[in-house]
């Protein structure tokens, strides 16, 4: 393993991702392939390409192009394949599902072919917990669950993991997938939860709470999500999934009033609007798997919370020119007309 092919590097996940891979392996290149949508953007790796010019490659492209993602694997001649690259919010796919079908689905198949034909290339897909769908009572998810995705989001992803798995079966591809829970910490997008309410206390704005709040989440700290990826890449079992997840819950308004505390704000920034069609209610995952493979968290999801508002807080030059931009359509759509509740 030497060369390795980062999709969706650009994105949030992905270029936390890309830091510890140059840092924990120094006899690797990484060749960040991203198409630079609204979520992908080049200063998520500016001080990336500052420290390690020599074994970092940035490529604009889309993993639906089968040629480009060809050429490009060739070129740098790739061993290892990370699929990162994807449309991730939740929101836009109930308002847009088509390019979670089109990146999610078809791109995650070119990837596979493209995988099998230059020489069955190590594969490793990023999955979420959110394909399992919502889990009742105190039930976790095992890796070996029926998938039950509810939104366009977590529907494409599960198509993705079944391609995956089938292109193990049918051609040997040497696949692993991980499955994590919701990320929180530097370079998310502020449509994400954490980000949002974060940025909007810091402008004294509500924050949108939807329904009761009374959902429930992994919060998991984004670099934490990272370690267990690379572990999962290097010693992981060919043909398996790994849950990558903290196993404590809280609920949505026990991550709010954390937040606010952190920052000083007033519990009265709440407030309860429309809830997400079909939102799922919870998602808890049985973590046993990877542990076992010698992985824990460092973050409790508190800690993640609160070390994440603090990031927020000291990198306005991240998210204030986000907030100004195509965000401010989209934050109108969602949340314009939505009705806020008694
Ligand atoms: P993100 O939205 O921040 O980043 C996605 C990246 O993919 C962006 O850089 C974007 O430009 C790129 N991209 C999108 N379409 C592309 C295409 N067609 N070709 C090439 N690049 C493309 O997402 P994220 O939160 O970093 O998520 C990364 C991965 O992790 C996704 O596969 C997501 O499903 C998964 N995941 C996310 C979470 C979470 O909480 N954020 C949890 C579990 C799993
Ligand atoms: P999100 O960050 O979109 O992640 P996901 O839906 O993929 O888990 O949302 C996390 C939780 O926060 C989810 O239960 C929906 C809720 N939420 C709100 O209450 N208000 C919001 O404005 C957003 C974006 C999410």
């Amino acid at each position: 393993m030497q060369n390795i092919f980062v999709t969706g590097g650009a994105g949030f996940i992905g270029c936390n991702y890309v830091r510890l891979l140059l840092e924990k392996h120094p006899n690797y290149r990484v060749i960040v392939f991203d198409k630079l949508t609204y979520a992908g953007r080049l200063e998520n790796l500016q001080d990336v390409a500052a420290v390690y010019a020599d074994r970092y490659t940035f490529v604009q492209g889309d993993i639906c192009d089968a040629q480009m993602v060809e050429a490009t694997i060739q070129q740098h001649d790739v061993d290892t394949i990370v699929n990162f690259a994807a449309e991730t919010h939740v929101d836009r796919s109930i308002l847009e599902p088509d390019a979670f079908v089109k990146t999610d689905v078809f791109g995650t198949y070119t990837l596979l072919e493209a995988a099998r034909k230059l020489g069955n290339l190590r594969y490793h897909q990023i999955s979420t917990d959110e394909v399992y769908g919502h889990i009742e009572g105190d039930q976790r998810s095992e890796e070996g669950d029926k998938l039950h995705p509810r939104s366009p989001y977590s529907a494409s992803k599960a198509s993705a993991d079944h391609f995956v798995h089938a292109y193990h079966i049918t051609y040997g591809l040497p696949i692993t997938i991980s499955r994590g829970a919701n990320n929180i910490g530097p370079y998310q997008y502020p449509e994400k939860v954490v980000p949002l309410f974060v940025t909007n206390a810091l402008n004294d704005q509500r924050l949108p709470v939807y329904g009761d709040g009374k959902q429930m989440r992994d919060y998991q700290y984004v670099v934490d999500h990272c370690e267990g990826i690379d572990l999962i890449l290097h010693k992981g079992e060919i043909g398996e999934v790994y849950n990558v997840g903290t196993g404590q819950e809280m609920t949505n308004l026990e991550m709010v009033e954390i937040l606010l505390d952190e920052l000083g704000k007033p519990r009265s920034l709440i407030q309860h609007v429309e809830d997400r069609q079909g939102h799922d209610r919870r998602y808890c995952m049985d973590v046993r798997k990877i542990m076992a493979l010698g992985w824990e968290p460092s973050h409790t999801p508190e800690e993640a919370i609160r070390a994440t508002v603090r990031w927020y807080v000291d990198n306005r030059w991240w998210w204030e020119p986000i907030r100004s931009g195509e965000f401010r359509q989209y934050y109108e759509r969602v949340y314009g007309n939505r009705k806020v509740l008694a």
